[in-house]
C-alpha cells in the first residue's frame, strides 16, 4: 500500500517530479517534502490534513518518529485518557481487542490518506490522534490551538534496526529486500522515514522548552527505565493527573500492564489480525528491548553513527 505512486493523483505526481528523491525503504523511491523524507503515497495525506485538519483545544496529538514505540505510547496514551470510560480493570477494555493503531489514528497514515475526507463524528473529545510530522509541517490549526503534543523519540541506533526489520518486512511480499549496509548509510545521510531522524528529535526538544504546555517530550527508554514516573509525569502534562486513590488501587501498574510488550503482543487481535489500513497487527510488535542495536551492529558502524550523534546533538543537552 504504501509502496508505489501507482495510487497517487495527478496534482500530486506532478509535485513528485519537482522533489528530490532517493531509492525507498518500502517502494522504490522516497520523496523530500518540506525538509522531510516520505513515501510518495502518504504526501497527498500530509497535504490533505495540513489543509483540511481542523484541530480542537482538548485534541492530544502524538507526534513519534516511526519506530520509535508509536504503538505502545498509543496504547498508553489511550488506557490513561479514557481511564472514566473504559476501567482499566474491565474484562472488555478496547485494547484487549484492538490494536493501538486502529483506537489511535494516524492523521496523514490514516484518517487523510489518499486526500480522503475523515469522518470524526465517532470521536469524543479529547480526540487522540497521531503523526510523524515535523513541528513546522503540522497543520496550522494544531500549532495555533491549545492542542497537546505528546512526542516520542527512541536511541536512533534501535530506531534505526527496528525501521530496518520493519521496512523490510512490508517489502517482502513485494519484492526484495534492503541490505542493513545500504539502509544504514541511508539513515546516516538523514534519508529515514520521516528523517533526517536528528533534525525531526532536535526540533521537538526545542519546543518543549518554547512550549512547555503544549509540548511534551519522552523517551522510549526512559519510560522503559522508570515506567511509573514517566506515565504519572505523562498524566499530568495531560491534565489527567492520578488520583491517590487510583494510585493506592493499582490503577497506574495495571495500565502498565496492559500496554506492556509481553500483554499487547500476546493478545490474539496482535498475533493473527489486520488493521483496518491492511498492515497485520504482529508487525509492530518485534522485540520491544533496549540495546538489540547490539547484535546488528559492527564496529564501523558504532563509530560512523556515534560520530554523527556527537555532532548533531552537540550542545543540545541529549545524549544516546
Ligand atoms: P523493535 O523493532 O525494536 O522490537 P512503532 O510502534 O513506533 O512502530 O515502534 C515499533 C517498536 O516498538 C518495535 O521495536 C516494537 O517491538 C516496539 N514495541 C511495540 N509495542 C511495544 C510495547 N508495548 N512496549 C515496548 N515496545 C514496544
Amino acid at each position: 500500500k504504501y509502496l508505489q505512486e501507482d495510487g497517487v493523483s495527478e496534482d500530486c505526481k506532478k509535485l513528485l517530479s519537482t522533489l528530490p528523491k532517493e531509492k525507498g525503504w518500502i517502494g522504490s523511491y522516497i520523496y523530500n517534502y518540506q525538509g522531510f523524507w516520505t513515501s510518495p503515497r502518504l504526501i497527498q495525506g500530509v497535504i490533505a490534513c495540513q489543509q483540511q485538519f481542523q484541530a480542537q483545544n482538548s485534541d492530544i496529538i502524538l507526534v513519534t518518529t516511526p519506530k520509535s514505540g508509536t504503538t505502545w505510547l498509543k496504547a498508553l496514551l489511550f488506557s490513561l485518557v479514557n481511564r472514566k470510560k473504559y476501567p482499566i480493570f474491565e474484562q472488555n477494555h478496547p485494547l484487549l481487542v484492538k490494536n493501538p493503531h486502529d483506537l489511535v489514528p494516524f492523521l496523514e497514515l490514516k484518517l487523510y490518506v489518499d486526500g480522503q475526507v475523515p469522518d470524526f463524528s465517532s470521536f469524543t473529545p479529547p480526540r487522540i490522534m497521531s503523526t510523524h510530522l515535523p513541528y513546522d509541517s503540522l497543520p496550522k490549526s494544531v500549532q495555533d490551538s491549545r492542542t497537546k503534543l505528546v512526542y516520542l523519540c527512541r536511541n536512533p541506533r534501535d530506531t534505526f534496526i527496528s525501521m530496518w526489520h520493519f521496512t523490510n518486512n512490508l517489502r517482502l511480499d513485494y519484492i526484495d529486500t534492503n541490505s542493513i549496509e545500504e539502509m544504514f548509510d541511508h539513515f546516516c545521510k538523514g534519508v529515514s522515514l520521516y528523517g533526517p531522524f536528528w533534525n525531526h528529535v532536535l526540533d521537538y526538544w526545542g519546543k518543549r522548552i518554547e512550549k512547555p504546555k503544549k509540548v511534551i517530550f519522552l523517551m522510549y527508554e526512559e519510560i522503559k527505565e522508570k515506567p511509573t514516573i514517566q506515565l504519572k509525569r505523562l498524566a499530568e502534562f495531560l491534565e489527567f493527573p492520578f488520583s491517590i486513590e487510583e494510585e493506592n488501587c493499582g490503577v497506574i501498574d495495571e495500565i502498565l500492564r496492559m500496554c506492556s510488550f509481553d500483554n499487547l503482543s500476546n493478545l490474539d487481535v496482535n498475533i493473527n489480525g489486520k488493521l483496518s489500513t491492511g498492515e497485520e497487527t504482529k508487525m509492530f510488535f518485534r522485540r520491544g528491548e533496549v540495546g538489540d542495536w547490539k547484535h546488528y551492529f559492527t564496529l564501523e558502524m558504532r563509530e560512523k553513527l556515534n560520530h554523527i550523534i556527537k555532532q548533531k546533538f552537540h550542545g543540545s543537552g541529549l545524549n544516546f
